[in-house]
């Protein structure tokens, strides 16, 4: 499934994800405080459209008093899941006590996820890392805590909150998590690549896997990933009319849903991953940063096709 990325997998992106077969998509965290003000930027996070199901709506929070009058204003909203973040290692999060600060309060996240089970209407999930630090490794208490506030599956990111997003993934403890739980646990970590996915089920024999930084500028890993699963088909790329077809659809949808120059701002980014490793590609990057408007940027999109067709594959 696509892995929940602030300021990554909004609408656009989950759609174009779906569309080469992720069965499932997560918004970005979003704090409960936010939601109970319904304010504009938090609105635009839950926006989704009927054929973004089954859609995860991921939380951010620390405090059970504002869970309530969240839980209320979503009911406004369409979604098949709560996700609980107990995993985000920024300070700017992590100062007041949420993400993966919560990993050292185990107690305190287990009785917040009992306030959500009770209250949602959906099934809650919680996604949390190995531990703070390396010394304080305690995902699979963290997780036996979460199992008994009733939450219906355990995401993991194998990494500890002071590792961020660098260093080795602890599948051992993704394993110890797994074995102790009577949940789905759905591992996340450097699957980056078919068979960094197949490590990641072989080492911990998670029940499925979350795919985020492998999906940037690279959406066809979901249809990779599954072909592989399904029959060992083992699919070596894909072409550049192929790779231009996709950008132009998430440009259109950026666009659509955020306006012309919003849109192509937001979009930048994503350019940026879609041509990563094109030999001498920064004069036409260097382009799309200087335009804002859409009929440029599309024929800078265009001019893709001078490239030499590569092949990147998720292998
Ligand atoms: C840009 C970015 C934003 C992220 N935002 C979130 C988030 O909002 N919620 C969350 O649970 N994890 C978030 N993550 C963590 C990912 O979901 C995932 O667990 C992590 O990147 C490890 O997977 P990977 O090594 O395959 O990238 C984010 C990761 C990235 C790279």
């Amino acid at each position: 499934m696509l892995a929940p990325m602030a300021g990554v997998s909004d609408l656009p992106f989950r759609l174009i994800s779906r569309s080469f077969g992720a069965p499932l998509a997560f918004t970005e965290m979003i704090d409960v405080r936010a939601i109970s003000h319904r304010d504009k930027r938090t609105r635009k996070m839950l926006m989704s459209s009927p054929d973004d199901r089954p859609l995860g709506v991921q939380l951010l929070g620390a405090d059970e008093k504002y869970l309530a009058g969240a839980l209320d204003v979503l009911t406004e909203y369409d979604f098949d899941l709560l996700d609980f973040n107990a995993a985000c290692p920024t300070p700017k999060v992590t100062r007041k006590g949420k993400g993966a600060a919560l990993l050292k309060e185990p107690r305190k996240l287990g009785a917040i996820l009992k306030v959500l089970v009770d209250y949602s209407k959906v099934p809650v999930t919680v996604k949390i890392r190995t531990g703070w630090d390396e010394d304080s490794v305690n995902a699979r208490e963290v997780a036996l805590y979460a199992e008994d506030a009733g939450i219906s599956a355990l995401f993991i990111h194998g990494r500890t909150k002071a590792q961020g997003y660098n260093g080795t993934v602890d599948y051992k403890n993704i394993k110890e998590v797994k074995d102790a739980l009577k949940i789905p646990v759905i591992a996340s970590g450097d699957n980056l690549s078919l068979l960094l996915i197949k490590k990641m089920f072989n080492e911990t024999g998670c029940d499925g896997v979350a795919i985020a930084r492998g999906a940037l500028g690279n959406p066809w890993i979901f249809r990779e990933a599954i072909r592989f699963f399904q029959d060992g088909t083992l699919m070596t790329g894909f072409s550049m009319d192929e790779r231009i077809a996709t950008i132009i659809k998430h440009f259109d949808l950026v666009i659509e849903y955020n306006g012309e120059e919003r849109g192509i701002g937001i979009f930048r980014k994503f350019f940026i991953w879609y041509t990563k490793g094109l030999r001498g590609i920064k004069p036409l990057r260097d382009k799309a940063f200087r335009t804002n408007k859409k009929d440029q940027f599309l024929e800078i999109v265009e001019e893709l096709r001078t490239f030499h067709d590569f092949h990147l594959s998720s292998l």
